[in-house]
């Protein structure tokens, strides 16, 4: 049986770099906060307990990690003294854990759960204490990871304590570690803080580790996995691989996206086969398509479900809870916002449909207005079945429109509508023959008079 896992997640950075309001660590990616997407690879990777350690004051984060990890603990460090003393900050959680033991930080959010599963697989094969490395183009600031001859981890060593051979290593510290220790907290307290930053650096516990007799191993990513995000440039290259790996995940099953570069996901959205994504599509959070619909060019989703065989913009935009069926056509300048489109119904062109009901194969013609708010409340439309909405009619909520009724164009509609009636809201039609002729004639007499 495998050994219970503790997942620590470090979120206790202020980001200073971020220059924001917001920690750190709750900035997003495709939608999601950072945290939010280091949770979900604790939960693919499929640890016991899951601890979280965040800050002084940040409530906020304190929030967002129960909301995604509802059986998670939070602890707080009080001061940032440094890596091991944030984990330490778990200590309750390690202290009565028998396992293994792994750390992720909350700002490194694009690490696969297959590179986690190898590094604890490092364990299975009696390491006892994992790092994730990488080679990295330019090693900068990061720690270096030594190794001997045969590749075993000897120590790590932070660039500012580092010798000028051990600076040339390119071989570098992603900061995911995992521990197979009898005695975590034994090696933990042991760390001490007499370093070039006077801090408490997990990196220390693999030499401690192997002064026990235990082995410390490697296991190499491509740097790209492990992006730290420390400024806003860096949070927009990691959404920039969080697209791209998202655009390809969605090709290889079957999606078209005829310009990948323009489309953006969200990191829930899911995209059913044979769907065709023209370009500058923008999926928010809560999105799914179903097989087979056309997702025409500049159109813009959140909250939504499109249904098979929908056809979805040019310019279209759908906000939270429009339920699309089958067939269904939202055309150019159409914003459809909670309201249910039963199979084939129709909203061709420039239509705000908000709160309400469609029916099947109802035709909402060009310029349709829901007039579903009163400046203090929202209200239903209801439009039944086979329904034929005219152009340019506003349908005052609360409203129900039965079921094959037809509403003539440019009706303003505040009464309910019987099933297979015709609603007709105009004033009658005034025609004066000839009358234009004599206008213009007119007109020209004074022009001519005046320009004397
Ligand atoms: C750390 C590693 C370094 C590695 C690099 C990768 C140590 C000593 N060094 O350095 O080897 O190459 O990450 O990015 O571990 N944190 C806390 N509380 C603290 C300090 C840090 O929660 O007191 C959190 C931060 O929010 C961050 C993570 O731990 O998420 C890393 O901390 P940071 O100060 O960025 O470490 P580095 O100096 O970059
Ligand atoms: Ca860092």
């Amino acid at each position: 049986m495998a050994r219970p896992l503790l997942t620590v997640i470090l979120a206790a950075g202020k980001g200073t770099r971020m220059r924001s309001a917001l920690p750190k660590v709750l900035h997003r990616i495709a939608g999601r906060s950072m945290l939010g997407h280091v949770l979900a690879l604790a939960n693919g990777v499929g640890g016991d307990k899951l601890a979280v350690v965040v800050g002084p004051g940040m409530d906020v984060v304190r929030t967002d990690a129960l909301a995604a990890a509802p059986g998670a603990d939070v602890f707080v460090q009080e001061n940032q003294l440094g890596t091991a003393d944030a984990v330490l900050a778990a200590r309750e959680a390690i202290a009565s854990q028998r396992g293994d033991l792994l750390v992720l930080f909350a700002d490194t959010p694009l690490i696969t759960a297959a590179t986690v599963k190898a590094l604890l697989g490092e364990l299975d094969r009696g390491a006892s204490i994992a790092v994730l490395g990488f080679e990295a183009r330019d090693p900068g600031a990061y720690g270096r990871l030594l190794t001997a001859e045969d590749g075993t981890l000897v120590a790590i060593r932070e660039a500012k304590d580092a010798t000028e051979a051990e600076r040339a290593v390119r071989l570098c510290n992603s900061g995911v570690m995992a521990f197979r220790l009898d005695e975590p907290l034994a090696v933990l307290d042991e760390i001490g803080n007499a370093n070039a930053k006077g801090e408490y650096y997990l990196t220390d516990a693999v030499e401690l580790v192997r002064k026990r007799g235990g082995r410390g191993a490697v296991v190499v990513c491509d740097e790209d996995e492990v992006l730290g995000v420390n400024s806003r440039r860096e949070l927009a290259t990691a959404e920039a691989i969080w697209q791209r790996r998202a655009r390809n995940k969605v090709m290889d099953e079957g999606v078209t996206l005829i310009a990948p570069d323009t489309v953006w996901l969200s990191f829930d959205t899911v995209i059913g086969r044979d769907v065709v994504v023209e370009p500058n599509v923008f999926f928010g959070p809560g999105v799914s398509v179903a097989e087979g619909a056309e997702i025409k060019a500049n159109s813009y989703f959140e909250g939504a479900r499109i249904g098979e065989g929908a056809r979805i913009g040019p310019f279209a935009r759908l906000r939270p809870g429009a339920v699309l069926g089958r067939d269904v056509h939202v055309g150019n300048f159409v914003e459809v916002k909670n309201v249910a489109m039963a199979d084939g119904a129709k909203a061709n062109h420039l239509s705000y449909l908000g709160d309400g009901t469609v029916g099947a194969k109802a035709n909402i013609g060009a310029g349709t207005i829901f007039c579903n708010y009163d400046g203090f409340f929202k209200h239903k439309t209801e439009i039944g079945a086979g329904a034929f909405v005219g152009s340019n009619s506003s349908l005052v909520a609360p409203l129900k429109i039965g079921a094959g009724a037809y509403i003539g164009s440019g009706s303003v509609i505040t009464k309910d509508v019987a099933a297979d009636a015709l609603a007709l809201e105009r004033s009658d039609q005034d025609v004066r023959p000839g009358w234009a002729e004599k206008f213009r004639t007119m007109m020209a007499r004074r022009k001519a008079a005046a320009g004397k």
